[in-house]
């Protein structure tokens, strides 16, 4: 497969329609790996899957790479850039590492970090901002962890897990990517 960033345990590629796998379905219909997104809400097979990829290969707005791991050659997540805002300079972030085996092992930041410096450096943003729900502190700390800031506090905006639960904004700029 074609690598597009290369970090240290891991490499981001196109993600493309291929990728509907039985694997990849697998993680969004585990709630604990959807806990903290808007996928996971409605159950998902193999065609929604399939087109989900599409929509996001053919939207123009929306830049998806697949997070592999660098040692097996193995498919474990995503990451999107999109809503980019052509006037302002400002993106939205999203990623879901599927495969559970590969959390705590700091991949998370390395691909956050290593997406950032793209979205600065190669596609001139000036800012990128992503939502995070308060069910999720483990994202949140990662996120603060690499400079992210708290913007905004939606209060009991979201339900999940049979409870309602806070949507933060969160953003950072070229400058505060540590
Ligand atoms: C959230 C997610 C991206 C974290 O990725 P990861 O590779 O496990 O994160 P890292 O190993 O890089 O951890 C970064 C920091 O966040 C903390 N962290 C990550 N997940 C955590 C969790 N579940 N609980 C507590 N802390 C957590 C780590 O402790 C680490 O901080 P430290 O270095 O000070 O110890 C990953 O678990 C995931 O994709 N989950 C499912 C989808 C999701 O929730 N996406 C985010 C939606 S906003």
């Amino acid at each position: 497969m074609s690598r597009f960033l290369i970090g240290e345990q891991i490499f981001l590629r196109a993600a493309s329609p291929a990728d509907a796998t039985p694997a990849y379905l697998s993680w969004i219909n585990d709630p604990e790996t959807t806990r903290g997104l808007v996928t996971g809400t409605y159950p998902s097979n193999l065609d929604s899957l399939r087109s989900y990829l599409e929509s996001v290969s053919a939207d123009g707005n929306s830049i998806m790479l697949a997070i592999c791991l660098k040692s097996a050659d193995q498919h474990i997540g995503n990451i999107k850039l999109d809503s980019f805002d052509k006037t302002a300079m400002t993106c939205e972030l999203g990623i879901m590492i599927g495969d559970k085996d590969s959390w705590g092992k700091g991949i998370g930041s390395e691909v956050c970090r290593l997406v950032l410096n793209y979205a600065f450096e190669q596609l001139n943003q000036r800012k990128v901002s992503l939502t995070v729900y308060d069910n999720n502190p483990g994202a949140v700390r990662l996120y603060e962890k690499i400079g992210f800031q708290v913007e905004g506090r939606l209060r009991k905006h979201i339900y999940a897990d049979g409870a309602y639960h806070d949507k933060l904004w969160m953003g950072i700029f070229k400058d505060e990517l540590k």
